[in-house]
């Protein structure tokens, strides 16, 4: 392999080669995180929409599924945050992933424990305060990026942020191939991270009737709305987004009731958490009452697309990548591909 491409992002995480598998509510499961790891990538579990006896589980079973080293997704403002923490060190996990308002306490607690903290942010004064706070390593998302994202397109925001900051960054939003990859590193980034693409992948736990919009989305399906909870987030333009949109205030607050009560069947969180998580939201955010419901249980209308498989009652959170993706590999030919691609890209530079 060209010496190119081992960067400081595989000798800081203990990888092969220079990819991350990002984390994603409900998709980025135990299976999909080993199978990244295990193809000599890093693969990052998503803890997010986990309850905090699920996310023990999960973290178990990464174990049983891989011995290569691992990361853990979580809100520092979700119910029972404070548990993940001391979980994420008991169980020596490489990294915490994290975005959103971030608590220095928490992040003082991974750095006495040695455990490398990788924050997402978009934007550069993003990237400063993450720093400040001790991230080791900074992922940042452009615009295109899927799930929640901010307005900058990654190929002004990463070259912004790589000169803000002097710790490795890892740029994120837009990409699928070994030419992404060589692109990002000529920006000055350590390496890639990707969510849409390891979404479309056989051991991501997507279903088939939803894995089919996916396929069928043109970049142009792929938008940014703020009805889903307030935050700016890409998605595939589907019924349900549309309906959103279209709403009133009455009907907003009526279905953010609704699946708030919905969620809090599912996740066992009491009204008191769920109140506090979404009071946290509104003060970090900034939201109205509705968006702060909406914020609070955005994970129901998550779910109903991405595991129950009724693409066109939920939610499809999306990088605009999605629109050129139309396979589904395996994790480890998609990771040896792209390896491929860069090498014959750098070949090509250097012809
Ligand atoms: C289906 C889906 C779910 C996501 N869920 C989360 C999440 O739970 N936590 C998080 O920090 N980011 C989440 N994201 C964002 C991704 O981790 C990642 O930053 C983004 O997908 C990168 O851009 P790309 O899609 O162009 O590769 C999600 C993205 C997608 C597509």
């Amino acid at each position: 392999m060209s010496t190119a491409l081992h960067t400081q992002l595989c000798s800081r995480l203990g990888i092969r080669y220079p990819i991350i598998q990002t984390a994603m509510g409900w998709i980025a499961t135990p299976e999909l995180t080993a199978a990244t790891c295990n193809a000599g990538a890093f693969g990052m579990l998503a803890a997010a929409t986990l309850r905090v006896e699920e996310a023990e589980q999960a973290i178990t079973r990464v174990k049983q599924l891989t011995d290569r080293p691992f990361g853990v997704n979580f809100l520092m403002e979700q119910p029972g945050a404070a548990d993940i923490v001391d979980m994420i060190i008991r169980h020596g996990v490489k990294v915490a992933s994290y975005g959103r308002a971030p608590k220095a306490q928490f992040i003082e607690r991974f750095k006495s424990a040695g455990i490398l903290c990788i924050p997402t942010v978009g934007a550069p004064r993003h990237a400063q305060k993450a720093v400040q706070l001790g991230a080791d390593i900074i992922i940042a998302q452009g615009g295109e990026g899927g799930g929640h994202t901010g307005s900058v397109p990654t190929s002004i925001l990463v070259p912004q942020v790589v000169d803000t900051v002097q710790v490795p960054v890892v740029a994120a939003g837009g990409f699928r191939d070994g030419r992404g990859l060589v692109a990002a590193l000529a920006f000055g980034a350590a390496g890639i991270a990707m969510g849409t693409r390891f979404l479309l992948t056989k051991e991501s736990p997507l279903p088939e009737e939803t894995a089919k919009r996916y396929f069928a989305a043109t970049v142009n399906d792929i938008f940014v709305t703020r009805e889903v909870d307030g935050l700016p987030q890409r998605v595939i333009m589907n019924e349900f987004v549309s309906q959103l949109e279209s709403g009133n205030a009455i009907s907003r607050l009526v279905r953010a009731l609704r699946s708030g009560l919905a969620y809090r069947k599912l996740s066992g969180a009491s009204i008191r958490e769920l109140l506090t998580s979404a009071l946290a939201m509104q003060q970090s955010e900034g939201l109205t009452r509705t968006q702060m419901l909406m914020a609070a249980n955005a994970p129901i209308f998550i779910r109903r697309a991405m595991v129950e498989g009724h693409p066109a009652e939920g939610v499809l959170p999306s990088g605009v990548i999605a629109g050129v993706i139309n396979d589904r590999p395996t994790c480890a030919a998609l990771i040896e591909r792209i390896m491929c691609e860069a090498e014959q890209t750098l070949a090509a530079l250097a012809n």
